[in-house]
């Protein structure tokens, strides 16, 4: 008994001294991409605080919040003006602080360097780059006019801004290598130009006139020549983005080199006209930062910035149309889809449910530390058996925080699926092979009746297909049944449920708690909103009619 638990202990303390040793990663399988923690599969179920709550004084009511909301990781800024106030003195205090209570709240940290740009400004530089404009340069539109935007083409604001990061990384190191408390960094927010297209500053103006850099023009099969030969109409905001991300490349190079931790640049994207509130055209420099990594700088800034593990869209809207969009323009081989950035709202179930589907590593809405915002609405009536209580956001952390390990790692496999409900369409089919789940919206669910919907599109599913004919099955105000599909059945077999477990998992183990059968499987699985449940299920094939089978019993002759 002493050998077995010493050699326990001495192959755990191993695995401790491996896992401490074992940066967090990004791992790619077959296009799919997971965020390694200690040597396992993380989703990251986020809560990005508001831009001046890094601050002792803040920070105890957005840990009240971010528990509330069931997150498993804050995101939260560092400010350069803040951790470099006279250039070349650092002070990490406010980064500690962030460290240490993190760590007492169980919970991972993002942190956000708010360097060069934020927001397609330079607000968070430090006071001494601010008002020394001659040795730190700011862009200036065609017109001349001096815009409160950091030069891309200013090498010593790149060396300043490459050696304060590096020096947080070092820190970073330092203080958490051990423990990885720390798991991505975003460098920069929302970069780009507000107020020009690009800089019109004399080096700028020389850069843009000379030909474009061939590390480019060869990643991107594009012919040599000037920036406006190559890229004609979009030459302006073209230079813009290849500036901007080779800058924020070094940036994430120095970084790296110090703590090589995965870095993402969050991307204030272009909205259409019609998702514009206040704006009539999403020009750039003006609707959006012009060469920050929206929709249309992609290629350039995967090809210029390769330092950078994902380009990860910030989301403030409510068309979700245009959402699933940019899950598939930024979901790429190249790229892993993370979205660091969300409005709350009614929205918010739905859209993290459409991002788990497209294997999202993590979610994170934004402003969570505003009081009352994660918690379930004030007056909520209680759950009434078949009928929906008003969603609180943080319904949907609370589902999926138990099982994020598995979640990371069936989207990793390409085993998950989610469908949501949309206005008018109340009713879904996932496919995996030759099985279908179908996922029908809202309840009461009737015999033979189309499904009702809810009045606020809340009904949304997961479905992870485990084994060739078993199924982990959880969501919200969603009916889930399944059977073999058409190709299939040409095949003579149908489906049934051999059994079906309501359960969790227990340190990775399937633990069933109670056998379902009768009316909670036999018109589909039920989940009604706010309940947190899951499922798996497990059928086996019969064959459809069959002579030699089924009228093998002699019969009575007339
Ligand atoms: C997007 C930015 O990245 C955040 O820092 C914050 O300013 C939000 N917008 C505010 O809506």
């Amino acid at each position: 008994m002493r050998n077995f638990v010493s050699a326990v202990l001495v192959s755990a303390l191993g695995l401790f001294t491996l896992h401490a040793q074992e940066l967090p990663r990004l791992e790619k399988k077959n296009d799919r991409f997971s965020l390694v923690v200690d040597g396992k599969p993380f989703l990251m179920l986020g809560g990005q605080i508001h831009n001046s709550s890094s601050w002792p004084t803040a920070l105890p009511g957005a840990w009240r919040s971010l528990e509330a909301m069931h997150a498993n990781t804050v995101e939260a800024p560092v400010y350069w003006q803040l951790m470099e106030p006279q250039h070349g003195t650092f002070d990490f205090k406010n980064v500690d602080l962030l460290i240490t209570q993190a760590r007492e709240h169980h919970m991972h940290l993002v942190l956000l360097w708010f360097g060069s740009w934020k927001n397609g400004q330079n607000h968070y530089v430090p006071d001494w780059v601010k008002s020394d404009l001659k040795t730190y340069p700011r862009e200036i539109t065609a017109r001349g006019k001096v815009l409160d935007v950091m030069s891309p083409s200013g090498t010593a604001t790149l060396e300043a801004d490459k050696t304060a990061f590096a020096a947080l990384l070092r820190h970073v190191r330092e203080a958490d290598s051990a423990q990885h408390t720390v798991i991505m960094v975003q460098v920069e927010n929302e970069s780009g130009s507000v107020g020009s297209v690009r800089d019109f500053s004399a080096e700028a103006q020389k850069r843009f006139d000379a030909p474009v850099p061939t590390d480019l023009t060869a990643k991107l099969t594009l012919r040599n020549g000037t920036w406006s030969q190559v890229f004609g109409a979009d030459a302006d905001e073209s230079f813009e983005a290849y500036s901007t991300a080779h800058y924020i490349n070094e940036v994430a190079r120095a970084g790296k080199a110090e703590y090589a931790l995965p870095m993402y640049c969050n991307v204030w994207i272009a909205y259409p006209v019609h998702a514009l509130e206040n704006r009539d055209r999403p020009s750039a420099g003006q609707g959006y930062p012009s060469g920050g990594p929206q929709q249309a700088n992609i290629e350039i800034w995967k090809a210029a910035a390769p330092a950078i593990d994902a380009l990860a869209p910030d989301f403030y809207s409510d068309d979700s149309t245009l959402f699933r969009q940019l899950l598939s323009q930024y979901g790429r081989p190249d790229n892993p889809v993370f979205i660091p950035e969300t409005n709350f709202g009614s929205n918010f179930g739905r859209y993290f449910f459409y991002a788990l589907g497209s294997g999202a590593i993590g979610f994170s809405p934004f402003g969570v530390d505003t009081p009352g915002r994660a918690e379930p609405p004030a007056g909520a009536p209680p759950a009434i058996p078949g009928q929906r209580r008003p969603a609180s956001p943080a319904e949907n952390f609370a589902l999926l925080g138990p099982i994020q390990q598995q979640v990371a790692q069936w989207n990793l496999d390409g085993k998950l699926q989610t469908a949501v409900e949309e206005k008018g369409v109340a009713r879904q089919t996932l496919h995996f092979g030759d099985t279908d789940a179908i996922l029908s919206f809202g309840f009461p669910q009737g015999d033979g009746a189309f499904p009702p919907g809810t009045p606020d599109l809340q009904g949304r599913g997961l479905v992870a297909q485990l084994g060739p004919l078993e199924f982990f099955v959880t969501g919200f105000d969603v009916s889930v049944s399944f059977h073999l599909n058409e190709e299939a059945t040409s095949h003579n077999e149908q489906i049934e449920i051999l059994r079906a477990e309501e359960g969790q998992f227990v340190n990775g183990v399937w633990t069933p708690t109670r056998i379902l059968n009768g009316d909670e499987t036999d018109r589909g699985l039920n989940f009604h909103g706010g309940n947190q449940q899951y499922t798996g299920i497990l059928f086996h094939r019969i064959p459809l009619y069959d002579p030699a089978i089924h009228d093998a019993t002699p019969r009575l002759s007339r």
